[in-house]
């Protein structure tokens, strides 16, 4: 690439990179261990229009009611399908929110550790990001108004759950950030929900009514195990909705995605008992690994920081060549486990009283 006429932002960049390795256990990217339901499956078949040689419906009305109905439904506070927004997986949402509120001469703001697309997409339209470190890997309100005032971002990123610390904000921290915000006269706050569904607060949605510069973005990568099909949403204002409509390319949800997406929203109901399962499977394993002596970060998500390891990067090998892939995101101490199923997690346990050399005492 050297020889390229790359921008100059990029130049000596590397690209996203979960590696992806074929081993019987993978807990390294936060999805659902549990495959869809063979019914789904059919149905889905089933829904694929025949007429593919037309686009598709550009503005997904369908999948939106869909989308606006399950998340009124799983928030109790009624949204039309005008304030719902659907895309190629969240990525692409916070892609297009970028591309219409962010780019040359703006600055988004994000709290890190943090979920590293928030910087990379930034950077990818030409937005400059400020990357403020949480306090310890802890955030609250106090701290991220004073960022708000110190850097008057034009697009400040909050994400809840954290990816990768797993702890939730509360509401009033979002309230303090929305107003903060406002007050500089100038930018819009983006809540970042791909893992709403686990999380033990409410979810931001509730405080969408009179804040036309809050944005909830949302995926069915995770809680709604549907991760290959790239399907992300936001709920907000319906006058940001036309915003995003500015930058989004034209027929950019093909007509599988969005009928299959359709039909996996009305399989919602089994959610509930996934989340809770999973929930359940995250809490045994956390009990299981303190009982051995390790600790893991509190979390509200699907996904949990352990530790804490002398060498992360040397825990993380000892895994994979006993063919549990977890993910290294970088960080002194932790390593970030999804939650799989039972076993997987009873695998993960056993093979972590090998690992007793790598970890950190006193
Ligand atoms: C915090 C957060 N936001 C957004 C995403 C993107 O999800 P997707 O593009 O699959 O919807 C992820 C995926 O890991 C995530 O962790």
């Amino acid at each position: 690439m050297s020889d390229l006429p790359l921008r100059p932002e990029l130049v000596g960049r590397s690209a996203y990179g979960a590696p992806q390795i074929d081993v019987p256990i993978r807990l390294n990217t936060n999805e659902n261990p549990y495959p869809p339901p063979p019914e789904m499956i059919a149905d889905i078949a089933a829904a694929v229009a025949p007429d593919l040689n037309r686009y598709p419906d550009r503005d997904a009305h369908e999948l939106r009611a869909a989308l606006a109905g399950y998340l009124s439904a799983q928030t109790g506070i009624g949204l039309s399908s005008a304030q719902v927004w659907a895309a190629n997986g969240s990525n692409e949402i916070l892609q297009q929110i970028l591309q219409a509120f962010g780019g040359p001469g703006r600055t988004a703001l994000g709290f890190t550790p943090g979920y590293t697309m928030h910087e990379l997409i930034s950077r990818g339209t030409g937005t400059a990001f400020v990357p403020v470190p949480r306090n310890g890997l802890d955030l609250h309100a106090d701290q991220i108004v004073a960022a708000v005032q110190e850097f008057r971002p034009d697009v400040l990123f909050l994400c809840s759950p954290n990816n990768p610390t797993g702890e939730s904000l509360p509401l009033s921290a979002v309230e303090a950030a929305y107003d903060a915000v406002v007050a500089t006269d100038r930018g819009i706050v983006v809540v970042d929900e791909a893992y709403g569904e686990f999380a033990s607060v409410p979810s931001a949605v509730h405080l969408l009514h009179d804040r036309p510069r809050l944005l909830v973005t949302r995926t069915m990568s995770k809680a709604f195990a549907f991760a290959g099909a790239r399907v992300g949403y936001v709920a907000c204002a319906p006058s940001v909705v036309d915003a995003l409509l500015l930058v989004r390319l034209p027929y950019h949800l093909s007509s599988l995605t969005q009928s299959a997406a359709t039909v996996a929203v009305a399989y919602s109901d089994r959610l509930e008992e996934q989340v809770r399962q999973l929930r359940a499977t995250r809490d045994a394993f956390v009990a299981r690994v303190q009982e051995l002596g390790w600790q893991c970060r509190p979390t509200d998500a699907n996904f949990v920081l352990l530790g804490p390891f002398v060498d992360p990067a040397a825990a993380w090998q000892r895994l994979l060549a006993a063919g549990i892939l977890v993910r290294d995101v970088g960080l002194d101490r932790w390593l970030r486990v999804t939650i799989g199923t039972d076993d997987q997690m009873a695998a993960l346990a056993a093979e972590l009283t090998h690992c007793t050399d790598l970890r950190e005492t006193g």
